[in-house]
Protein backbone atom coordinates (compact mmCIF):
# COMPACT_ATOMS: atom_id res chain seq x y z
CA UNK A 1 0.00 0.00 0.00
CA UNK A 2 0.87 4.01 -0.39
CA UNK A 3 2.20 3.77 3.23
CA UNK A 4 4.85 1.03 2.23
CA UNK A 5 5.78 2.70 -0.71
CA UNK A 6 6.86 5.58 1.05
CA UNK A 7 8.95 3.98 2.97
CA UNK A 8 10.92 2.03 0.57
CA UNK A 9 14.65 3.09 0.66
CA UNK A 10 16.00 5.43 -2.35
CA UNK A 11 19.59 6.03 -4.35
CA UNK A 12 18.17 9.52 -2.87
CA UNK A 13 18.24 8.72 0.35
CA UNK A 14 21.48 7.13 0.75
CA UNK A 15 23.31 9.64 -1.21
CA UNK A 16 22.18 11.83 1.34
CA UNK A 17 23.45 9.68 3.93
CA UNK A 18 26.91 8.35 2.68
CA UNK A 19 30.20 10.09 4.13
CA UNK A 20 32.42 12.13 2.16
CA UNK A 21 35.77 11.02 1.35
CA UNK A 22 37.87 13.89 1.65
CA UNK A 23 41.23 13.55 -0.80
CA UNK A 24 43.87 14.55 1.49
CA UNK A 25 42.16 11.70 4.19
CA UNK A 26 43.99 9.28 6.19
CA UNK A 27 42.83 5.85 7.52
CA UNK A 28 42.02 7.90 10.48
CA UNK A 29 39.41 9.72 8.98
CA UNK A 30 37.14 6.63 7.52
CA UNK A 31 36.94 5.03 11.33
CA UNK A 32 38.56 2.07 12.98
CA UNK A 33 36.50 -1.57 13.57
CA UNK A 34 36.25 -4.36 15.71
CA UNK A 35 34.44 -7.76 14.89
CA UNK A 36 34.31 -9.91 17.58
CA UNK A 37 33.02 -12.99 15.27
CA UNK A 38 33.97 -17.07 14.86
CA UNK A 39 34.58 -19.94 16.16
CA UNK A 40 35.98 -22.78 14.80
CA UNK A 41 32.97 -23.86 13.60
CA UNK A 42 32.15 -20.63 11.65
CA UNK A 43 35.51 -19.43 10.53
CA UNK A 44 33.70 -17.94 7.88
CA UNK A 45 30.79 -15.78 9.76
CA UNK A 46 34.23 -13.49 11.20
CA UNK A 47 36.10 -12.98 7.50
CA UNK A 48 33.12 -12.06 5.79
CA UNK A 49 31.99 -9.45 8.47
CA UNK A 50 35.70 -8.07 8.73
CA UNK A 51 35.96 -7.96 4.29
CA UNK A 52 32.75 -6.17 4.06
CA UNK A 53 34.01 -3.67 6.98
CA UNK A 54 36.39 -2.37 4.72
CA UNK A 55 34.72 -2.77 1.84
CA UNK A 56 31.96 -0.81 2.80
CA UNK A 57 35.28 2.03 3.73
CA UNK A 58 36.54 1.39 7.03
CA UNK A 59 39.52 2.67 7.68
CA UNK A 60 41.23 -0.17 9.61
CA UNK A 61 39.33 -3.43 10.92
CA UNK A 62 40.45 -5.79 13.87
CA UNK A 63 39.21 -8.99 14.70
CA UNK A 64 39.16 -9.72 18.30
CA UNK A 65 38.78 -14.19 17.84
CA UNK A 66 39.77 -16.42 20.35
CA UNK A 67 43.56 -17.44 20.19
CA UNK A 68 43.89 -21.03 18.75
CA UNK A 69 42.12 -19.24 15.53
CA UNK A 70 44.32 -16.75 15.25
CA UNK A 71 47.18 -18.41 12.52
CA UNK A 72 43.91 -18.96 10.07
CA UNK A 73 42.37 -15.79 10.50
CA UNK A 74 45.80 -14.55 10.02
CA UNK A 75 46.51 -16.33 7.11
CA UNK A 76 42.80 -15.55 5.57
CA UNK A 77 42.69 -11.88 6.01
CA UNK A 78 45.71 -9.70 4.81
CA UNK A 79 44.27 -6.27 5.55
CA UNK A 80 42.53 -7.21 8.89
CA UNK A 81 44.87 -6.52 11.73
CA UNK A 82 44.33 -9.30 14.80
CA UNK A 83 43.83 -9.06 18.23
CA UNK A 84 43.82 -12.85 19.90
CA UNK A 85 41.79 -13.29 22.53
CA UNK A 86 42.91 -15.80 25.73
CA UNK A 87 40.99 -18.91 26.03
CA UNK A 88 41.03 -22.30 28.29
CA UNK A 89 42.48 -25.66 27.57
CA UNK A 90 38.96 -26.51 26.00
CA UNK A 91 39.05 -23.70 23.72
CA UNK A 92 36.88 -21.38 25.56
CA UNK A 93 36.71 -17.82 26.04
CA UNK A 94 38.81 -17.31 29.17
CA UNK A 95 37.20 -15.09 31.94
CA UNK A 96 39.22 -12.42 31.28
CA UNK A 97 38.63 -12.55 27.42
CA UNK A 98 36.34 -9.53 28.08
CA UNK A 99 38.57 -7.57 29.63
CA UNK A 100 40.96 -7.42 26.75
CA UNK A 101 38.63 -6.91 23.71
CA UNK A 102 37.45 -3.71 26.17
CA UNK A 103 40.49 -2.44 26.99
CA UNK A 104 41.28 -2.35 23.40
CA UNK A 105 38.18 -1.03 22.14
CA UNK A 106 38.47 2.72 23.75
CA UNK A 107 40.40 3.39 20.40
CA UNK A 108 37.80 2.11 18.10
CA UNK A 109 34.59 3.87 16.37
CA UNK A 110 32.21 0.91 15.79
CA UNK A 111 32.42 -2.79 16.86
CA UNK A 112 30.44 -5.74 15.11
CA UNK A 113 30.12 -8.38 18.03
CA UNK A 114 28.03 -11.80 17.09
CA UNK A 115 28.32 -14.03 13.71
CA UNK A 116 29.64 -17.34 14.29
CA UNK A 117 30.88 -16.65 17.95
CA UNK A 118 28.70 -20.12 18.81
CA UNK A 119 26.01 -20.61 21.98
CA UNK A 120 28.12 -22.56 25.01
CA UNK A 121 28.02 -21.37 28.24
CA UNK A 122 31.37 -19.66 28.24
CA UNK A 123 30.37 -17.61 24.88
CA UNK A 124 27.05 -16.41 26.49
CA UNK A 125 29.00 -15.23 29.30
CA UNK A 126 31.49 -13.82 27.42
CA UNK A 127 29.44 -12.07 25.53
CA UNK A 128 27.11 -10.01 28.54
CA UNK A 129 30.28 -9.58 29.77
CA UNK A 130 30.79 -7.39 26.70
CA UNK A 131 27.97 -5.61 26.16
CA UNK A 132 27.62 -4.61 29.72
CA UNK A 133 31.13 -2.76 29.58
CA UNK A 134 31.16 -1.41 25.86
CA UNK A 135 30.76 2.66 26.11
CA UNK A 136 28.48 4.22 24.73
CA UNK A 137 30.78 6.08 22.18
CA UNK A 138 31.12 3.09 20.23
CA UNK A 139 28.75 2.59 17.91
CA UNK A 140 27.57 -0.93 17.92
CA UNK A 141 26.02 -3.75 15.24
CA UNK A 142 24.58 -6.98 17.43
CA UNK A 143 24.02 -10.07 15.36
CA UNK A 144 23.36 -13.82 15.23
CA UNK A 145 25.34 -15.54 18.36
CA UNK A 146 25.22 -11.77 19.96
CA UNK A 147 21.30 -11.59 19.88
CA UNK A 148 21.25 -15.40 20.91
CA UNK A 149 23.13 -14.27 24.35
CA UNK A 150 20.37 -11.23 24.85
CA UNK A 151 17.58 -13.19 24.43
CA UNK A 152 18.17 -15.92 27.10
CA UNK A 153 18.46 -12.67 29.45
CA UNK A 154 14.89 -11.52 30.25
CA UNK A 155 14.03 -8.40 29.66
CA UNK A 156 17.21 -7.52 28.30
CA UNK A 157 16.46 -4.31 26.93
CA UNK A 158 16.23 -2.88 30.40
CA UNK A 159 19.44 -4.42 31.36
CA UNK A 160 21.78 -3.57 28.38
CA UNK A 161 20.71 0.23 27.25
CA UNK A 162 23.64 1.37 24.94
CA UNK A 163 22.60 2.41 21.78
CA UNK A 164 22.97 -0.24 18.99
CA UNK A 165 21.65 -1.72 15.66
CA UNK A 166 19.93 -5.21 16.17
CA UNK A 167 20.00 -7.59 12.93
CA UNK A 168 17.88 -10.09 13.17
CA UNK A 169 16.32 -12.56 11.18
CA UNK A 170 13.00 -13.90 11.76
CA UNK A 171 13.83 -16.49 13.93
CA UNK A 172 16.56 -14.67 16.04
CA UNK A 173 13.47 -11.80 15.84
CA UNK A 174 11.11 -14.30 17.87
CA UNK A 175 14.13 -15.54 20.52
CA UNK A 176 14.35 -11.51 21.30
CA UNK A 177 10.79 -10.72 21.19
CA UNK A 178 8.83 -14.00 22.47
CA UNK A 179 6.78 -13.95 19.82
CA UNK A 180 6.47 -16.57 17.36
CA UNK A 181 7.48 -16.49 13.78
CA UNK A 182 4.00 -16.69 12.36
CA UNK A 183 3.32 -13.41 14.28
CA UNK A 184 6.48 -11.97 13.31
CA UNK A 185 5.85 -12.88 9.40
CA UNK A 186 1.84 -11.40 9.40
CA UNK A 187 3.29 -7.86 10.36
CA UNK A 188 6.66 -7.12 9.84
CA UNK A 189 6.07 -3.40 9.31
CA UNK A 190 4.66 -3.01 12.78
CA UNK A 191 5.89 -5.58 14.54
CA UNK A 192 9.74 -4.19 14.01
CA UNK A 193 8.40 -0.46 14.58
CA UNK A 194 6.77 -1.61 18.05
CA UNK A 195 9.84 -3.29 19.23
CA UNK A 196 12.63 -1.19 17.98
CA UNK A 197 10.55 1.39 20.26
CA UNK A 198 10.46 -1.27 23.55
CA UNK A 199 14.21 -1.77 23.23
CA UNK A 200 15.38 1.48 22.35
CA UNK A 201 17.23 -0.05 19.56
CA UNK A 202 17.50 0.58 15.22
CA UNK A 203 16.10 -2.89 14.56
CA UNK A 204 16.86 -4.46 11.26
CA UNK A 205 14.30 -7.60 10.58
CA UNK A 206 15.58 -9.27 7.35
CA UNK A 207 14.62 -11.29 4.53
CA UNK A 208 12.68 -10.57 1.35
CA UNK A 209 12.16 -6.34 1.32
CA UNK A 210 13.93 -6.49 4.69
CA UNK A 211 12.57 -3.36 7.26
CA UNK A 212 14.39 -0.97 9.64
CA UNK A 213 13.11 0.33 12.22
CA UNK A 214 14.64 3.38 14.88
CA UNK A 215 13.15 3.79 18.16
CA UNK A 216 11.90 7.22 17.72
CA UNK A 217 9.10 5.58 14.87
CA UNK A 218 11.02 6.02 11.43
CA UNK A 219 10.82 3.27 9.34
CA UNK A 220 12.55 2.15 5.97
CA UNK A 221 12.17 -0.86 4.00
CA UNK A 222 14.40 -2.76 1.00
CA UNK A 223 13.07 -2.19 -2.12
CA UNK A 224 14.89 -5.41 -3.19
CA UNK A 225 13.27 -9.31 -2.75
CA UNK A 226 16.18 -11.61 -3.87
CA UNK A 227 16.42 -15.62 -3.47
CA UNK A 228 20.21 -15.06 -4.35
CA UNK A 229 20.82 -14.00 -1.02
CA UNK A 230 19.26 -16.70 0.83
CA UNK A 231 22.43 -18.68 1.76
CA UNK A 232 24.95 -18.75 4.44
CA UNK A 233 26.52 -15.93 5.04
CA UNK A 234 25.08 -13.04 3.76
CA UNK A 235 23.97 -11.90 6.47
CA UNK A 236 27.28 -11.13 7.68
CA UNK A 237 27.86 -8.79 4.78
CA UNK A 238 24.93 -7.10 6.08
CA UNK A 239 26.80 -6.81 9.63
CA UNK A 240 29.80 -5.91 8.12
CA UNK A 241 28.79 -2.81 5.90
CA UNK A 242 27.07 -1.41 8.70
CA UNK A 243 29.65 -1.43 11.14
CA UNK A 244 31.65 -0.11 8.89
CA UNK A 245 29.17 2.63 8.27
CA UNK A 246 29.04 3.68 11.66
CA UNK A 247 32.38 3.96 12.32
CA UNK A 248 32.58 6.62 9.29
CA UNK A 249 30.10 8.32 11.50
CA UNK A 250 26.77 7.77 11.06
CA UNK A 251 24.53 7.62 13.18
CA UNK A 252 22.54 4.23 13.59
CA UNK A 253 19.52 4.58 11.73
CA UNK A 254 21.43 6.01 8.71
CA UNK A 255 23.51 3.67 9.00
CA UNK A 256 21.41 1.18 9.07
CA UNK A 257 19.20 1.92 6.07
CA UNK A 258 22.37 2.75 3.88
CA UNK A 259 23.78 -0.53 4.79
CA UNK A 260 20.56 -2.48 3.91
CA UNK A 261 20.35 -0.64 0.65
CA UNK A 262 23.96 -0.76 -0.38
CA UNK A 263 23.53 -4.67 0.54
CA UNK A 264 20.70 -5.04 -1.92
CA UNK A 265 22.24 -3.51 -4.43
CA UNK A 266 25.29 -5.54 -4.14
CA UNK A 267 22.79 -9.00 -4.41
CA UNK A 268 21.39 -6.86 -7.38
CA UNK A 269 24.77 -6.78 -9.52
CA UNK A 270 25.56 -9.94 -8.32
CA UNK A 271 22.00 -11.54 -9.88
CA UNK A 272 22.45 -9.47 -12.92
CA UNK A 273 25.79 -10.95 -13.65
CA UNK A 274 25.25 -15.05 -12.65
CA UNK A 275 21.77 -15.23 -12.09
CA UNK A 276 20.01 -16.16 -8.62
CA UNK A 277 20.80 -19.93 -8.00
CA UNK A 278 24.64 -20.33 -6.76
CA UNK A 279 25.67 -16.97 -5.61
CA UNK A 280 27.49 -16.80 -2.93
CA UNK A 281 28.40 -14.51 -0.15
CA UNK A 282 31.47 -14.04 -1.01
CA UNK A 283 30.60 -12.90 -4.58
CA UNK A 284 28.97 -9.95 -2.54
CA UNK A 285 32.12 -8.19 -1.77
CA UNK A 286 33.72 -6.60 -4.52
CA UNK A 287 29.92 -5.43 -5.15
CA UNK A 288 29.68 -3.41 -2.49
CA UNK A 289 32.47 -0.36 -3.71
CA UNK A 290 30.49 -0.57 -6.90
CA UNK A 291 27.28 -0.24 -5.28
CA UNK A 292 28.36 3.15 -3.71
CA UNK A 293 29.92 4.09 -6.68
CA UNK A 294 26.98 4.11 -8.39
CA UNK A 295 25.05 5.54 -5.81
CA UNK A 296 27.54 8.67 -5.87
N1 LIG B 1 15.30 -11.37 -0.54
C1 LIG B 1 16.15 -10.39 -0.13
N2 LIG B 1 17.06 -10.57 0.84
C2 LIG B 1 17.14 -11.77 1.41
C3 LIG B 1 16.32 -12.85 1.03
C4 LIG B 1 15.35 -12.62 0.00
N3 LIG B 1 14.52 -13.57 -0.44
N4 LIG B 1 16.65 -13.93 1.79
C5 LIG B 1 17.64 -13.54 2.59
N5 LIG B 1 17.96 -12.23 2.37
C6 LIG B 1 18.97 -11.44 3.05
C7 LIG B 1 18.52 -11.05 4.45
O1 LIG B 1 17.74 -9.87 4.42
C8 LIG B 1 19.85 -10.89 5.16
O2 LIG B 1 20.43 -9.65 4.87
O3 LIG B 1 20.15 -12.22 3.24
C9 LIG B 1 20.68 -12.03 4.55
C10 LIG B 1 20.58 -13.33 5.33
O4 LIG B 1 21.02 -13.13 6.64
P1 LIG B 1 20.87 -14.27 7.77
O5 LIG B 1 19.47 -14.80 7.76
O6 LIG B 1 21.42 -13.70 9.01
O7 LIG B 1 21.78 -15.46 7.21
P2 LIG B 1 23.33 -15.79 7.53
O8 LIG B 1 23.66 -15.43 8.94
O9 LIG B 1 24.17 -15.19 6.48
O10 LIG B 1 23.40 -17.34 7.36
C11 LIG B 1 22.44 -18.19 7.92
O11 LIG B 1 22.51 -17.95 10.28
O12 LIG B 1 21.04 -18.15 12.09
C12 LIG B 1 21.96 -18.78 11.28
O13 LIG B 1 21.06 -20.97 11.33
C13 LIG B 1 21.32 -19.88 10.51
O14 LIG B 1 23.40 -20.95 9.96
C14 LIG B 1 22.38 -20.13 9.46
C15 LIG B 1 22.93 -18.77 9.19
MG1 LIG C 1 22.86 -14.31 10.35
Amino acid sequence: DDDILSEVIDEHDVLSILPLRPSDAHKGSFGKVMVVAGSTEFIGAASLVCQSAARAGAGLVTLAARQSLHPVFAAKLVETTHLPLPETAHGEFASEAAEVALARLVKYDAAAIGPGLGQSPDTVEFVHQLLSGISENTGLVLDADALNALSLTPDWWDIFNHPAVLTPHTGEFARLSGLSIGEILANRMEICRKNAALWGKVVILKGAHTVVASPDGRIAVSPSANPGLASGGTGDVLTGIITGLLAQGLDEFDAARAGVYIHAMAGESVRNNIGDTGMIASDLLIQIPRAVKSIK
